[in-house]
């Protein structure tokens, strides 16, 4: 058995390598109908006209009070957009469409069970629901604007009724993805400081009924053992009547929601007029040290900037039926699900569950049905449809005219299919880059005016002006085959407005790198760090190549490394531990976690799976590593930090770099040994990576 070891390639030699693929044409038929089709809109919104191109975005919305200032940057770098502004997000999304489509679907929901009917809330019926669960949480729950209450939920529909509802109350509502475990929903409500939480007794997922009400005994578990004591649970029913958990219902605190809510029937509650710098909503993600952080983002300018993006790069118009196949746990679904697609009045599908379940035909027999015309996925589902049911598409006659892919890097191959295979060759697509913290996109081609290729997400986005920075603040010049730290120019109406409860994270984190100057108050001093590595071609596309910071990327999934070795080491056995990416085919890259044993402790295969099983606990099936190594000693430098990006080349199979830093370099050698020839006898060495995936797991944790 050999193991092939390569030499680090430099930055030269991966330009090299690069491979630049041709451009995609949008079709005649997609131009003919797009938003965006007046090449002027570039112009409009050029720098020159920043920020006040942004009137166009925040146009789209109902304003109870116009604002006087577009952009105030007196307090760097929390801007403050839209400011004298007054609306109501739930007002925009809902109320405002009763006049000329109150009979119109808002909502269909697909639930699992193919035998169970789809539902279709119309406008009128969403307003309705909206109204009844405003009126409990006002009245029965006692919640004001401004108070914060956590939701754990899967994707029904009573979720969005519950965040319009909170919107129309200036209630900051705080959605904790349903497949999180209650521990990690815990964490998430202590530091919000919700006294309610939202959750339901089950919801189907792979043809298996749920117990999700389990998971909301231990949240409030946890947030206790943090210092918060949450007062009601709401607990909405999966089935009409019937109580499917076996977790009983605590007198006093829990409440069935159906129930409540009889007292409000016919409720009818006005749209509190908020100001546009309020919170909407707190999204938690993960970071690079400590807890997961709660992005807040704003009501005006959040809401401007979802409904300017969903009109030009989602091309919604109010009679198309979009499918956002994301769930509304994470960012993706909020802005491209709910707030972005409702505020334009269009209907937006939720579907319930797994993508293959029952076979992998079934996303396209819900497009057939339902007569979608815009799709919107992650590749980590397109790898997965592509997998299982590569003919599938062409059984079904859908005809797609625009598709989206977001959350991670797609492979041109697995793009190719998407274009050609799902979307027949007949829809445009847009590969959209942002994150948790910015609302709304990033990078994208503008579907008609723009053409596509396949790997690249194209260039910013209508008012986003990204850079390439190297460690130095110089700028990585577009063409030179160089990857840096891309960041964005200037500062955009659905950027978040600080980490919840901690301003200082939030300006260390996204602002402190590549800073001029603290006391500036030109907004032209404080670019944007995304924390993602980038390589900008000559024609001024991007092509993102993932995370620098210490974040694994799952499935379109960021997973901190912090809270995976935190999980772990709750194990008694474990002393330390590190988590690493790995390049796996389907999820993007998976988690390998490296352990090492207090003294005395012998290893074992019972070990290592109480370290899987303790990061499902705390943080969520989602999470669970791939392998976990139990190793000797870890590689760590002379001030006793482990070196990640080492033990992330021996896991994938390519060049460890540099290791004189090391305390222990003959340590790595030994790992290497152990695990490769372990992964050998498994039969689970990587293909060979793409250049991009190298300098990814190189730059891996190269910025703090
Ligand atoms: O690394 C980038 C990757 O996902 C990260 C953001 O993750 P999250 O906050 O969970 O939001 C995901 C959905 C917006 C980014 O830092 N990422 C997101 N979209 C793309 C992407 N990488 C490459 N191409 C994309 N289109």
């Amino acid at each position: 058995m050999t193991a092939q070891f390569e030499e680090q390639p430099s930055e030269a030699q991966i330009a090299v390598h690069w491979r630049e693929e041709g451009y995609v044409y949008p079709p005649a038929s997609f131009i003919a109908q797009a938003n965006g089709t007046d090449a002027g809109l570039f112009e409009r919104f050029s720098l020159e006209n920043f920020p006040e191109c942004f009137k166009e975005y925040a146009d789209l919305l109902d304003w109870d009070t116009y604002w006087h200032t577009t952009l105030d940057t007196s307090n760097p770098p929390f801007w403050r957009w839209f400011v004298g502004g007054r609306l109501n997000a739930c007002y925009n999304c809902v109320d405002r469409h009763l006049r000329d489509r109150a009979n119109q679907a808002a909502l269909i929901w697909v639930p699992e069970p193919e035998s169970e009917a789809t539902v279709a809330i119309t406008y009128r019926e969403l307003w309705r629901r909206v109204n009844e669960f405003a009126a409990l949480l006002r009245d029965y729950c006692g919640l004001r604007a401004g108070d914060r209450v956590t939701f754990h939920l899967p994707m029904v529909p009573e979720l969005p009724v519950a965040m319009l509802a909170c919107a129309r109350l200036g209630i900051i509502h705080s959605e904790v993805f349903g497949g999180f475990s209650g521990t990690a929903c815990g964490g998430r409500i202590a530091d919000s400081g919700s006294k309610v939480l939202i959750t339901i007794d089950s919801y189907y997922r792979n043809g298996e009924l749920i117990d999700h009400k389990a998971k909301a005994d231990e949240a409030i578990e946890e947030a206790r053992k943090e210092g918060v004591e949450v007062e009601k649970v709401l607990v909405f029913r999966r089935n009409p009547g019937q109580y499917c958990s076996l977790t009983p219902m605590r007198l006093g605190r829990d409440a069935f929601v159906d129930e409540v809510l009889l007292d409000y029937k016919d409720a009818v509650v006005e749209p509190v007029s908020m100001p546009a710098e309020a919170p909407l909503f707190l999204m938690y993600t993960s970071g690079t040290t400590g807890k997961p952080k709660g992005c807040q983002h704003s009501t005006g300018g959040y809401l401007a900037y979802v409904a300017g993006t969903s009109k030009y790069y989602q091309d919604i118009h109010p009679g198309d039926t979009y499918w956002c196949f994301a769930d509304i746990g994470w960012i993706t679904g909020h802005s491209y699900i709910v707030y972005g697609p409702l505020a334009l009045g269009t209907t937006s599908v939720m579907y319930e569950g797994a993508p293959t379940f029952p076979d992998p035909g079934r996303p396209w027999r819900i497009a057939e049905r339902l007569g979608v015309t815009t799709f919107h996925t992650a590749p980590t589902t397109i790898r997965m449809l592509r997998k299982l049911g590569p003919e599938e598409p062409a059984k079904y006659a859908y005809r797609f005219k625009h598709m989206t892919t977001v959350g991670e890097p797609i492979e041109p191959d697995v793009w190719r299919w998407y274009h050609d295979v799902v979307g027949k060759g007949e829809a445009v697509i847009v590969d959209t880059w942002w994150q948790t913290e910015n609302g709304g996109f990033l990078g994208s081609t503008m579907p008609a005016l723009q053409p596509m290729k396949p790997g690249s997400c194209g260039p910013g986005v209508l008012g986003i002006h990204p850079v390439i920075y190297d460690e130095n603040a110089e700028e990585v010049p577009a063409g030179s085959g160089k990857a840096g730290n891309i960041c964005i120019r200037n500062p955009w109406p659905g950027i978040f407005q600080t980490i919840w409860g901690q301003p200082e994270r939030f300006v260390q984190t996204y602002y402190a790198k590549y800073n001029r100057d603290p006391k500036s108050t030109d907004w032209r001093d404080w670019p944007y760090l995304a924390g993602d590595g980038a390589v900008q071609a000559a024609d001024g596309y991007f092509r993102i190549l993932g995370r620098v910071d210490d974040v694994i990327n799952v499935a379109g999934h960021r997973l901190g490394t912090k809270e995976l070795e935190s999980a772990s080491i709750t194990v008694d056995e474990i002393a330390e531990a590190a988590a690493v990416p790995v390049v796996d085919d389907l999820r993007g890259r998976a988690v390998e976690m490296y352990v090492a044993l207090k003294p005395g402790i012998t290893a074992s295969p019972e070990i290592e799976a109480k370290v899987s099983a303790a990061i499902e606990r705390e943080i969520g099936k989602i999470a669970r590593p791939k392998a976990v190594w139990i190793v000797p000693d870890m590689p760590k430098t002379r001030s006793g930090k482990i070196m990640r990006r080492v033990i992330a080349g021996i896991s994938n199979f390519t060049a460890v770099g540099d290791t004189t830093t090391l305390a222990n370099p003959e340590i790595v050698e030994d790992i290497r040994k152990q695990v490769q020839a372990a992964k050998y006898a498994r039969g689970t060495v990587p293909a060979e990576l793409t250049p991009e995936q190298i300098a990814e797991i190189q730059a891996f944790g190269s910025v703090e």
